[in-house]
């Protein structure tokens, strides 16, 4: 099998359909440097938490005939396969998208995003140590202003052996082999109760969800001020994280039923437990969705949304915006959006311009939470 330009290919990939722009890459050093720390590639490798391709992609232009890949995101998933369908059509049938078991099963190589949360990659370790080959030989890479000390311990915790790379281009890669196999330090899913405004939620959460199984403050001071919803017969909850925007509001209103979507796999989970432990599962329903690209255009009376500010390790306006864009492509004339955001954001005017005539429902001294009606 022949090799590709590396180097071409990586530079090529987009993010798509991620959010673009400028000063946010497909690629970073840190993935050049796993790709590059790789001595020998065996036929088949396997993929932890690939966000755009590069290590997929990296890992068939240097060889390998099959690729395993496991991503939370089902963003990452589509951008892995828009960017095998535009750079390398041919190669489609030999990668394959899994969940974290099957795609470690017996693996000899894994290659690694080193994930933000420790907890995540408590995790993966666990994952790997559980279903891999035993001498599996584990490359995860990051960037060193996200990387700590916490990332070694998990990562001892279940392998014998560690080596940290020198550093290239502020990047550097753990190299673990040896796994033992001992259970996640934590025990998740985690559950917590919360009383909102006399209501008692209960949230249930795994590792990879936002925020866990906490309130975020922000959607805190929107459930508290929540506006009447009974002439509503449905509700999207968008980017529904553990569930608690959906779930609180249908604890409110016997007639509600809820559309939750997330990117994440363990969102959805989360959020699917949650209704569970609020005995609300007849009503919500909660699946894997890039913003809302699953419902048509107006077809929907009530969108919520607490957006993210993040995106992987960049602080970047431009998921927010994306999610509220999909938010009004959504929104039928007339329909109704409610917002959280931190305060210092000013998304205000981007939401009257985007949705429609806005107000404050209420302001502490972090968050602002606005409705805005759809103008179409
Ligand atoms: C600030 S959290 C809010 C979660 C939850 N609604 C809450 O209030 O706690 C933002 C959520 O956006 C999700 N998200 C990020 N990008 C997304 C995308 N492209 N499509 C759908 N959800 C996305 C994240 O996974 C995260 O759960």
């Amino acid at each position: 099998m022949g090799r590709y330009p590396v180097n071409e290919l990586l530079s090529a990939l987009s993010r798509y359909p991620d959010v673009q722009a400028p000063n946010l890459h497909a690629v970073d050093a840190a993935d050049r440097l796993v790709l590059d720390t790789v001595q020998s590639w065996p036929a088949e490798v396997s993929v932890l938490g690939d966000n755009y391709g590069a290590l997929t992609l990296g890992a068939l232009s240097q060889g390998a005939a099959r690729v395993r890949v496991h991503t939370d995101s089902l963003t990452a998933q589509r951008a892995i396969t828009a960017n095998l369908e535009r750079l390398a059509p041919q190669w489609l049938s030999r990668v394959q998208l899994l969940p974290a078991a099957e795609a470690l099963a017996g693996a000899t190589l894994v290659l690694m995003v080193l994930p933000r949360g420790l907890d995540v990659l408590d995790e993966y370790a666990a994952a790997i140590a559980t279903h891999a080959d035993e001498h599996v030989l584990v490359h995860a890479g990051g960037r060193i202003k996200h990387m700590n000390l916490g990332m070694n311990q998990v990562l001892s915790a279940h392998f014998g052996e560690l080596d940290v790379s020198l550093a290239r281009q502020k990047s550097r890669v753990l190299t673990v082999r040896e796994p033992r196999e001992v259970r996640p330090a934590a025990k998740y899913p985690v559950r917590a109760t919360h009383t909102v405004a006399g209501h008692t939620l209960s949230l249930v959460a795994g590792a990879g969800t936002f925020g866990q199984a906490r309130l975020d403050p922000g959607t805190r001071l929107l459930l508290e001020n929540l506006p009447d919803l009974s002439g509503h017969r449905e509700l999207v909850d968008l980017a529904c994280g553990n569930g608690s925007i959906g779930v609180y509001a249908a604890l409110l209103n016997p007639e509600l039923r809820v559309q939750a979507s997330d990117h994440s796999a363990s969102a959805v989970q989360s959020t699917l437990a949650a209704a569970e432990a609020n005995g609300l599962s007849a009503r919500i329903t909660a699946v894997q969705d890039d913003g809302l690209s699953r419902l048509p255009a107006a077809s929907s009376r009530l969108v919520t949304l607490n957006p993210p500010f993040h995106m992987g390790n960049t602080v970047h306006a431009g998921i927010a915006l994306k999610l509220i864009d999909e938010a009004a492509r959504v929104l039928a004339d007339g329909g109704r959006f409610i917002c959280v955001f931190n305060s210092h954001l000013r998304y205000r005017s981007e939401i009257s311009r985007r949705i429609g005539p806005t107000s404050q429902l209420a302001r502490d001294a972090k968050f602002t939470v606005l409705a805005a009606t759809r103008e179409r």
